[in-house]
């Protein structure tokens, strides 16, 4: 069957009800042995995805990308990779591109701080700490891509904001790396 948005949509709000929680999926938010897990809203991500015009970008990577749920709808833009340290979330985005048929999708456990994450051409995050290091990384690489940086968090050094979508009261910061 054809990947789409609403068979995502309906597959991750399934995995996170409690129904879901019962078999194996997860309900609310997880704390893991890097930080805490809580998931970006699905339509909003679709919505600022296609206002970025993520079809144009050759590689999108979730750092630290939970149960797969942002590298599920970037997938349907482009080629997207995940990186999440929490196995049991890897398990569960796993099963997810597989049951969903996504062949743009793909996770790997890791840390993503010693992954080569300055590939990419789009980083996203959605922190759950400051993320320093990271951006530190990718100063060290003068990466050229872009930081997408999904609600609320502390600024970084090493970047500059090149702009800032808002849908309701969900927003994503666009950021350069200063090289
Ligand atoms: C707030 S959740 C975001 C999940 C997903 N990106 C989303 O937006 O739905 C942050 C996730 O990052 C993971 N994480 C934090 N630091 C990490 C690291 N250094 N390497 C890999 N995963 C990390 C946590 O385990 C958690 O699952």
């Amino acid at each position: 069957m054809k990947a789409n948005f609403a068979r995502i949509y309906e597959y991750y709000k399934q995995l996170h009800s409690r129904n879901g929680a019962d078999n194996g999926g997860i309900e609310g938010y997880k704390s893991t042995e890097v930080g805490l897990w809580a998931y970006s809203r699905a339509t909003f991500v679709l919505y600022f995805f296609k206002k970025l015009s993520l079809n144009t970008k050759s590689l999108f990577l979730d750092a630290g990308a939970g149960d797969g749920l942002v590298v599920a709808v970037a997938s349907l833009f482009t080629r997207a990779i995940g990186i999440e340290r929490d196995f049991h979330l890897t398990q569960l985005a796993k099963r997810a591109f597989s049951e969903l048929e996504l062949q743009n999708a793909s996770v790997v456990c890791a840390n993503f701080l010693d992954q080569k994450i300055h590939t990419a051409e789009v980083v996203y995050i959605y922190p759950d700490k400051p993320f320093e290091t990271l951006t530190y990384l990718l100063h060290k690489h003068k990466w050229r891509g872009e930081l997408w940086v999904y609600g609320p968090h502390i600024t970084s050094e090493n970047i500059i904001e090149i702009s800032r979508l808002k849908k309701g009261r969900d927003f994503l910061t666009v950021y350069k790396i200063v090289v």
